[in-house]
C-alpha cells in the first residue's frame, strides 16, 4: 500500500490521472473499473482533458463501474449510469459495447450478479480499479460488516450511506436503501487499485483504512492485503494518518525509476 498525500484535490486527481493514462498507452485494451460520488469527478475531468488535449485514446478501453442503485432505470436523475455519462463516458471515446454498469432494473439480481462477474473474467479481470471511500470505510457499496470475501450482490444501505448521498436526490426518503455492488473480493482481484479521497470527513476512514487492523468494519482495510494499491489523498483527508510524515518523505525521496508508478 502507498499512501500519497497531496495539497489538494486537483493535485492528487492529476496525479492518478497520469497513472490511468500510462497504463493505457501501455496496454491500449486495459479493463479499469470505475467509481462514482463527488471523489473521482476531477479524475474524469483530467481525463477528459488528457484524451482531448492529449490524444489518449480510448477506443479499446473496456469499463466496469461498481454499483448502482436497485430500482433507478439508467435515465433517473441519480442514477449511477447518468452519472458516468455525464461525467466521463461523454467526454471520451470509449466504445459504447465496452461499458458495463450494473442494471438496477434487474429483474433476476442473483443472475444478473453471477453474470457480471462472468463478463468481468472474460474480459480478463480488471486491471485497475478506481475507488473512493465511504466516511465509513466503505468500497464501492459495501458496508461494514460486509465480507471481505464478497462478490458482486445485493447490498442493504446503512442510514449513514444513505444520508451521505442524499445529496444527489431530491430529498433523504428517495435513496433508495438496495444497491448492487461488486464484492470486496471482486475488488481485490483487480491488478491495481487507485483510491482517492477527500476532506476532513474521510479523515477516520482513511486513517482506519490505512493503518488500523484489517477488519470488516473498515472495509477498506482489506487494501493492506492488495500487492498494489495506491491511496491518493488531500491535506484533510490525510489528518488522522500516525504517520503521514513518513509517506511524504518516502514519495519525494523516491528513486527516478519509481516517480511515475
Ligand atoms: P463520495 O463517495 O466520493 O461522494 O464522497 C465516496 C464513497 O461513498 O465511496
Amino acid at each position: 500500500m502507498e499512501i500519497i498525500i497531496t495539497p489538494d484535490p486537483a493535485a492528487a486527481s492529476h496525479l492518478a490521472a497520469r497513472r490511468i493514462a500510462r497504463l493505457i498507452r501501455e496496454k491500449p485494451d486495459a479493463v479499469l473499473g470505475l467509481a462514482t460520488g463527488s471523489t473521482p469527478v476531477t479524475l474524469y475531468k483530467e481525463l477528459i482533458r488528457m484524451h482531448r488535449e492529449g490524444g489518449l485514446d480510448f477506443s479499446r478501453v473496456s469499463t466496469f463501474n461498481l454499483d448502482e442503485y436497485l430500482g433507478l432505470a439508467p435515465d433517473h436523475a441519480a442514477s449511477y449510469h447518468r452519472f458516468m455519462e455525464e461525467n466521463f463516458f461523454q467526454g471520451v471515446n470509449i466504445p459504447r459495447g465496452n461499458i458495463r454498469l450494473p442494471d438496477g432494473l434487474a429483474k433476476d439480481v442473483p443472475a444478473h450478479c453471477a453474470d457480471y462477474e462472468q463478463e468481468i473474467r472474460d474480459a480478463g479481470g480488471i486491471d485497475l480499479q478506481v475507488l473512493g471511500i465511504g466516511s465509513d470505510g466503505h468500497i464501492g457499496f459495501n458496508e461494514h460488516g460486509s465480507s471481505l470475501a464478497s462478490r458482486t450482490r445485493i447490498k442493504t444501505l446503512t442510514e449513514r450511506t444513505r444520508e451521505d448521498n442524499a445529496r444527489f436526490f431530491d430529498k433523504l426518503e428517495d435513496v433508495p436503501h438496495h444497491v448492487i455492488t461488486m464484492g470486496i473480493g471482486t475488488i481485490m482481484e483487480s491488478r491495481s487499485v487507485v483510491l482517492l479521497a477527500f476532506g476532513a470527513g474521510k479523515a477516520d476512514a482513511v486513517a482506519g483504512a490505512a493503518e488500523g487492523p484489517i477488519t470488516a468494519s473498515n472495509p477498506a482495510s482489506i487494501l493492506q492485503m492488495h500487492p498494489d494499491a495506491k491511496f491518493y489523498l488531500d491535506e484533510p483527508s490525510a489528518g488522522a494518518l500516525e504517520r503521514a510524515e513518513y509517506y511524504k518523505w518516502v514519495f519525494k525521496n523516491k528513486p527516478a525509476w519509481q516517480a511515475d508508478q
